[in-house]
């Protein structure tokens, strides 16, 4: 019943105002040494998330309401969550079963990795200069999914695009299933069970993008204590983290139209994908908003440099 050692009645007793309230979680997070990295980098942001959901009001009104007072009820369910944040070191993605991606709100909970690829600043720019508004994608495909946040916010921003959320995880697809329903975009995105390519044989896309799992083995291992609440499968992919960007790269070319392009994010494993295809001319994209180790690379020259993605694969 307490808040790293702080008695819950003497608390409620001495703090009253959302203010008060923001400030004691943001003390309670640094003191734990909490991680951030689903949706907020700090222990302030953290706060206001986590205390506006407890109270039911909108995140953007949280200075309006610093000073309003809370009623005992209100500080109970504002200290429980905190202390869930602290003693099951939650990320509040799945505390709240929100996360915003691309401006848009989705569900999310531990089926599903919490929302936060730097693609997002892509989709927003409508993947510009690789389509314009002359020739948008018409068909996407979001492999690897999850909460299906990339093939949503895809559909949003081109909704003339036919769009593709595949991914191998039942769990994951019933997630993606909730999203695609609450945003009223079922006849244009469909989620697709598949084992990387194999079931989506025959089929090819404008626009290929993924963020797959990628995350090799030293980083799976020092991953804080709030990344091991996420599925596994949408993290570790083998020693280097490259076991299904390798698979992605030998096929994806027969999955693409002529002047269809793969985007596909690898995170820190830039170095593995840069050390085993020293000869291929990765475009690596740049973000305003932060984010590194996306590429770009279009059908041709994946089909060029075909041979040595398949030897890379099946040598694997
Ligand atoms: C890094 S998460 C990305 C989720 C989502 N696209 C996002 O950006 O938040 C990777 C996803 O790949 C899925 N996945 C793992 N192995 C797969 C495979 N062999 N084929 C298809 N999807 C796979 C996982 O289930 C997980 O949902």
């Amino acid at each position: 019943m307490k808040v790293n050692e702080v008695d819950y009645s003497a608390l409620t007793n001495e703090l009253h105002t959302i203010g008060d309230y923001l400030r004691f979680a943001t003390s309670e997070f640094n003191q734990a040494e909490l991680y951030f990295g689903h949706g907020t980098n700090n222990a302030w942001h953290e706060a206001i998330t986590l205390v506006m959901f407890a109270v039911s009001l909108p995140v953007e009104l949280s200075e309006q309401v610093f000073n309003c007072r809370l009623t005992v009820h209100e500080k109970l369910a504002v200290i429980a969550l905190i202390n869930r944040r602290i003693t099951e070191q939650l990320p509040a993605a799945y505390l709240t079963n929100h996360a915003q991606f691309a401006g848009l709100p989705f569900y999310v909970d531990e089926r599903v990795l919490v929302p936060r690829s730097p693609i997002a600043e892509l989709i927003e720019q409508h993947f510009s200069p690789m389509f314009t508004a002359d020739t948008p994608p018409q068909r996407i495909l979001d492999l690897c999914t999850g909460s299906g946040c990339i093939a949503i916010a895809c559909a949003v921003t081109f909704p003339e695009a036919e769009v593709d959320a595949l991914d191998l995880s039942v769990d994951a697809l019933t997630v993606a299933q909730i999203n695609i329903e609450n945003h009223g975009l079922t006849e244009q995105v469909i989620p697709i069970q598949s084992d990387v390519f194999t079931g989506i044989q025959g089929q090819s896309y404008d626009l290929i993008v993924t963020n797959p799992p990628y995350v090799d083995q030293d980083d799976v291992d020092a991953l804080p204590q709030e990344y091991l609440h996420e599925p596994v499968m949408g993290l570790g992919s083998g020693f280097d983290g490259l076991d299904i960007v390798r698979e992605i790269l030998a096929q994806a070319a027969s999955h693409l139209n002529d002047n269809g392009v793969l985007i596909c994010e690898v995170g820190n494993s830039q170095i593995h994908v840069e050390q085993v295809y020293p000869e291929v001319p990765f475009t690596w994209l740049t973000f305003e908003r932060g984010g590194h180790g996306v590429f770009m690379l279009t059908k041709d020259q994946l089909t060029q440099h075909s041979n040595c993605f398949t030897q890379a694969f099946e040598q694997k």
